[in-house]
């Protein structure tokens, strides 16, 4: 089979990092992009992948641009990974509403921002693949949790614009782009590294004892991480490629990624039908044809 090519966004270190090296040892073709590319991307350059400088919170137009170079580069993109995240830290009312923002502009708009820029090349080609790492560390886009409150409203975003994307192109365009999230629990990569998670102390006194249980806690996590970021890539691959551990299965719309992930979404499915169970009179005594 023709090698695909993959663009992958965020590819300094982590799951990023090892879609290139894992494609590309595949016989893929990969064109990795990242922030500061010519400084923290030069470790991939012996890879063979294509490198190109994509800061995912700069406007859409120069969005618009790199991604017209990129197609340039082998003629086609096949594959896109919307990596490019990180963790913003922090109970809601200490987070200024410029580090929210920001979150949402890495996490959210960055991703939203290259996939607009994709798909009109992917519906010429009447083919393509579109992944979004969603999360269900630090609880992500699945349950609310302490602290979370930033982070967990671009991977909430990030589910509803992957199920609204699947829905478009279905009824659209016939399925000819397909999207998956992937939601991965805890893996060992750089996103609770030190430097990656700032902790400011906190401002209200109210928050002080928290904030440094959270700050204590997160620096524990870094690198304890259930999961093995090599061996959740390798999945991921299979899933898009409908080969390995995926041969001969359709993509699914979402996936959950390690025992954490699997055990949480579990658990919040449940709650949520023994709440529709529980409440279900009231529910449905709205309708506007019901008796009460
Ligand atoms: N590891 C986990 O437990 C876990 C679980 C669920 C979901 N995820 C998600 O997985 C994705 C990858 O994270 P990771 O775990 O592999 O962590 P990582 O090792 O810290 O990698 C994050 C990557 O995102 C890049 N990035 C951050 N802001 C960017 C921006 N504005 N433009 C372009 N690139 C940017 C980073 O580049 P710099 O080096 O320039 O900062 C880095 O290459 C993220 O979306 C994260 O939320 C991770």
């Amino acid at each position: 089979m023709e090698s695909r090519v993959w663009l992958i966004t965020g590819c300094s270190s982590g799951f990023g990092e090892q879609f290139v090296r894992q494609n590309i040892a595949r016989g893929d073709k990969v064109i990795a992009t990242g922030r500061n590319a010519a400084t923290k991307l030069a470790h991939l350059k012996d890879t063979g992948a294509a490198i190109l400088d994509l800061d995912v919170t700069l406007p859409e137009e120069d969005i618009f641009s790199v991604i017209q170079e990129a197609h340039k580069i082998y003629g086609r993109i096949d594959l896109l990974i919307n990596n490019a995240g990180y963790v913003e830290s922090g109970p809601m009312e200490e987070l200024s509403i410029e580090r929210i923002q920001r979150c949402l502009e890495t996490n959210f708009f960055g991703p939203l921002k290259v996939t607009k820029a994709i798909l009109p090349l992917m519906r010429e080609q009447r083919s393509g693949m579109v992944a979004f790492i969603g999360s269900i560390n630090w609880q992500g886009g699945w349950c609310g949790h302490p602290s979370a409150t930033a982070y967990s409203a671009t991977k909430f975003a990030l589910e509803s614009l992957t199920e609204c994307l699947q829905t478009e192109f279905a009824a659209l365009f016939d399925n000819s782009v397909r999207f998956i999230i992937f939601e991965p629990g805890y893996f060992r990569t750089e996103a609770f590294s030190h430097s990656n998670v700032i902790h400011l102390p906190a401002k209200l006194p109210e928050y002080k004892a928290f904030c440094e249980l959270v700050g204590q806690h997160q620096r524990q996590i870094y690198h304890n991480e259930n999961g093995d970021s090599a061996k959740g890539v390798a999945r991921m691959i299979d899933v898009l490629t409908s080969t390995g551990m995926a041969a001969g299965k359709d993509l699914p719309p979402r996936l959950p990624l390690g025992t954490d992930s699997l055990e949480m979404i579990r658990t919040k499915c449940q709650a949520t039908l023994e709440l529709c169970d529980e409440w279900e009179d009231l529910i449905v005594s709205t309708d506007a044809m019901a008796e009460i």
